[in-house]
């Protein structure tokens, strides 16, 4: 599968981290004291206005109202129009007032889990300061407009493309987003540890958001940068990219796909990545998996032929393993209409923490992946009506609650009840700059501005969905309860299959 290509500096670190374990997030429990363990382009020098409306118009936003890039001013003086939006665009939207909006989908309920450690202190501008040490930018937002202070470069354009989803929120929701001050750390994995600041007379946490959390950690988790394209390796913004799939799922019916595990991508990210690679058909054994390292130079001398995401759904399984923490192409994967084998993972994004196991997902285990990948592909290819179910339940949840609305109404809705929490008024900061979708896009080149380009959005014309409530305790409880049958299920399946298998033998 497409996945990533990690530096190949930060293997030695993720040794460090990979003890740990458990999947499903038990953070709102752990605050009670109990512990769940197991569960686990066109490159056109200037960005006319003309060429942004071509492709904004069209298809990627009929919703929406236009509004062209100004690339004239930008390019001049490198400013932000003094007025972003057209005094007619507020009423306009109102013009289309929709039913009323539908709930959020559910993973915005962990909305208020990743926020509870701060619910009774509050947030001052101390602790947003404690979490500068790691980040690489703080993000202000007064008035509608951003203002960014730069600390250190990302890897690859993973600062830039967040830093463009928040603009372009704040062009969709204009006059929406509170005032606010944020970190942001563009890094794999986690690092404000619970045990740090969870226990009594400990300093309140750092609040500091990056793309990924693990029931060990308290980091804030936001939408990663992949949703606006990923310029380096040639992956699609994710609005085009999934429809793409939609599409390609249609040229391959579930039944006709080959009837093994496939796994496309780059292995020296984890250990559980190498041990994947044993798992691989030769000579001497068949675990149905059919394991490929994904080789991006290669690939990229080749212009990507190899790595068509939308053409990738050809095999009735596909497998999803982590690599130095969460991989974001879990979204790819899920949504091929393939049964998605997931091997336990350690890490999760914003949306991870709703995949239901045996609705979504066949869990495999991390431990023993190649006996757990065998069964599941014998089980799945004999239950086919199941198998196709589970494989339709993933690529709906990504079509439907997934897609790229719901991930601006998750931005809207995380900062602000994030910004509620705010003991002070934010205000500029002296060293930070404004920063706006001219600046961003007028001047960018190559891959990384076709990016922008594809992904500038107007104002909606449609309310954000409702943020549902907080789990209480018993609808937690019932949402943990029904994965952990699921993982038992398959253990009790796989472990009868083994018995019987090793008898035959
Ligand atoms: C862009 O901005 C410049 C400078 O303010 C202005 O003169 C020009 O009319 C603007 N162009 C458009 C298309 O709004
Ligand atoms: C796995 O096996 C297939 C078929 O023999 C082979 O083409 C492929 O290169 C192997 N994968 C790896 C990572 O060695
Ligand atoms: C694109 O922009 C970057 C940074 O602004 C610059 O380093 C690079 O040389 C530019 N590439 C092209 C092809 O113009």
């Amino acid at each position: 599968m497409k996945a990533i290509q990690w530096p190949s500096s930060l293997v030695p670190l993720f040794l460090a981290v990979i003890t740990l374990g458990a999947f499903i997030c038990t953070r709102f429990f752990d605050s009670y004291a109990i512990t769940l363990m197991d569960t686990n382009s066109p490159q056109s020098p200037v960005l006319t206005p003309e060429a942004v409306g071509s492709t904004r118009n069209l298809e990627i936003a009929p919703k929406a109202i236009h509004i062209p890039l100004n690339c004239t001013l930008g390019e001049l003086s490198r400013t932000c129009p003094a007025i972003y939006y057209p005094s007619h665009v507020s009423a306009e939207a109102r013009l289309h007032p929709s039913s009323p909006p539908p709930s959020c989908p559910d993973y915005f309920r962990w909305i208020h889990d990743d926020l509870w450690p701060w619910r009774e202190t509050g947030i001052t501008r101390d602790m947003v300061m404690s979490a500068r040490r790691t980040a690489n930018f703080r993000l202000v937002v007064v008035d509608g407009k951003a203002y960014v202070e730069r600390y250190k470069k990302s890897y690859q354009s993973r600062d830039t493309l967040t830093l463009w989803g928040i603009l372009q929120l704040l062009r969709r929701y204009p006059g929406k987003l509170p005032d606010l001050d944020l970190m942001f750390d563009c890094f794999d994995w986690p690092i404000i540890s619970k045990d740090d600041f969870l226990a009594p007379k400990h300093p309140a946490p750092p609040p500091l958001f990056r793309y990924s959390g693990n029931d060990y950690s308290l980091d804030i988790v936001f939408p990663d940068w992949s949703f606006w394209g990923w310029p380096e390796i040639n992956i699609k913004p994710w609005e085009e990219l999934s429809k793409e799939l939609k599409e390609g799922n249609t040229r391959t019916q579930w039944r006709d796909r080959e009837p093994y595990a496939y796994w496309k991508g780059n292995p020296v990210t984890s250990v559980s990545r190498n041990e994947l690679l044993k798992c691989n058909v030769s000579d001497k054994q068949d675990w149905n998996a059919r394991v490929y390292a994904q080789d991006w130079i290669l690939e990229k001398e080749q212009g990507y032929k190899q790595s068509d995401i939308a053409s990738q759904c050809v095999h009735r399984f596909k497998i999803y393993i982590e690599g130095s923490a969460w991989s974001v192409s879990n979204k790819y994967i899920l949504s091929c209409d393939s049964v998605t084998l997931l091997v336990k993972p350690l890490y999760y994004d914003f949306f991870m923490r709703c995949l239901v196991p045996l609705k979504h997902y066949w869990p495999i285990k991390d431990e023993d992946k190649c006996r757990s990948i065998k069964h599941a592909v014998e089980w799945l290819n004999d239950h086919q009506e199941e198998a196709e179910a589970i494989g339709k339940a993933g690529s709906s949840f990504i079509q439907d609650e997934l897609k790229m609305d719901y991930v601006y109404d998750y931005m809207l809705h995380l900062l602000s009840e994030y910004a509620k929490l705010l003991k002070y008024k934010p205000t500029v900061p002296e060293t930070a700059s404004e920063l706006c979708s001219e600046l961003m896009a007028c001047p960018a080149n190559g891959t990384e501005k076709k990016c922008m380009i594809d992904t500038l959005v107007g104002p909606a014309s449609t309310e954000p969905c409702t943020m549902p409530p907080p789990y209480n305790p018993a609808s937690l409880h019932s949402v943990i309860e029904r994965k952990d049958d699921g993982m038992k299920q398959v253990d009790i399946l796989e472990r009868e299959y083994w018995i019987s298998h090793n008898k035959q033998m």
